[in-house]
């Protein structure tokens, strides 16, 4: 199974990129930058990844965070990320990263946003993995610093393709963030957000109905609301599905638990992805195999999420028939 996952052709449609920093890279750059960390090694740093919900791991995730300061910090970081998907056939990319975590500690936003767009570039021509990178806002700050966050990507309009909603949910729904999505769909930007992760159903109907997004990114509990349900297959609209995270982050207890499956066979446009793949114990090819492992997923599931991988990217319809039958022919 794992060769076969590894050279089916699909997209990630969901990764933080500060979640992708391995803790060698984490102490590579703490040392070069002269950060002192709370860890004396990686295994001490590996045995701090242990989560009782979402917000324990983002205290540890902004804490890790820290050590990205320069320009080569953040190319450093997306070309690490890169490499990973070309191992593991990931053709395609919209990762995500949160200006407010950089500029709120003081670093100028052009720093990180030349780091990672030089990589991606670099990532199209050698590697030969095509990417749109995501703004995401963090809602546990005001609609009034996400205003200002798109106010400051407005010159580097290009380089996004869409703008994101992250960080803590409970408390922080969909509504708090009307406005800003308006503006950003009235400046062209598609728009996707973060919502039924730990948050309610009721939260996956404010992001389709107050924010008006093209997809849900995690969405799992969706399934508590068979109205929902149904409006997710009707309208074919795209979750991006995180199952170790959701395992890591104890939205489900147990792998066996995930209902990723029980939503792909009745219809609904799930995607398997890493959102924080150095926290969370793997990349995408890490997840398909862990739904093999749990939920026995067959050969034709996992073509199935391939294809609505590609069906949910921002993709241009040629590109995309192009993957697709690359990937019925895996
Ligand atoms: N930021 C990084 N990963 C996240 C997740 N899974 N949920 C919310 N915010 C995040
Ligand atoms: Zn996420």
């Amino acid at each position: 199974m794992k060769d076969f996952i590894d050279q089916l052709p699909k997209a990630e449609l969901h990764l933080h990129l500060e979640g992708s920093l391995e803790p060698e890279l984490m102490l590579q750059l703490a040392t070069r930058n002269g950060i002192t960390l709370p860890y004396a090694d990686v295994n001490e740093i590996r045995r701090a990844y242990q989560f009782n919900n979402l917000q324990d791991f983002l205290d540890i995730y902004y804490q890790g965070a820290g050590v990205l300061q320069t320009e080569q910090d953040f190319f450093d970081l997306t070309w690490a990320y890169l490499q990973r998907c070309k191992a593991q056939g990931v053709v395609h990319t919209e990762p995500f990263y949160d200006p407010q975590t950089h500029t709120e500690r003081g670093i100028p936003f052009e720093v990180a946003i030349h780091g990672i767009s030089a990589a991606l570039k670099q990532g199209e021509v050698e590697l030969g993995i095509s990417s749109y990178l995501i703004l995401s806002f963090l809602r546990h700050l005001s609609e009034e610093a996400a205003l200002d966050t798109l106010a400051q990507a407005l010159p580097y309009r290009d380089l996004f393709v869409a703008v994101g909603l992250d960080s803590s949910e409970v408390g922080n729904p969909p509504e708090k963030f009307t406005r800003v999505y308006a503006k950003a769909k009235a400046e062209g930007f598609k728009c996707v957000a973060h919502a039924g992760e730990e948050g309610p159903a009721a939260y996956v109907w404010g992001a389709l109905d107050a924010l008006g997004v093209d997809r849900i990114d995690h969405g799992v509990r969706s399934i508590e609301d068979p109205t929902l349900m149904q409006r997710l297959i009707d309208e074919e609209i795209t979750l991006t599905v995180c199952p170790l995270s959701n395992t890591k982050l104890r939205v489900f207890d147990d792998m066996r638990d995930h209902t990723i499956l029980q939503m792909l066979d009745r219809g609904v446009k799930v995607t398997v992805n890493s959102d924080d793949p150095a926290y969370f114990g793997g990349y995408v090819g890490e997840n398909y195999l862990a739904l093999h492992a749990a939920l026995g997923m067959t050969k034709v599931q996992a073509r199935q999420l391939a294809v609505n991988s590609i069906e949910g990217s921002f993709l241009p319809l040629l590109e995309q028939q192009r993957i697709i039958s690359q990937i019925l022919n895996t």
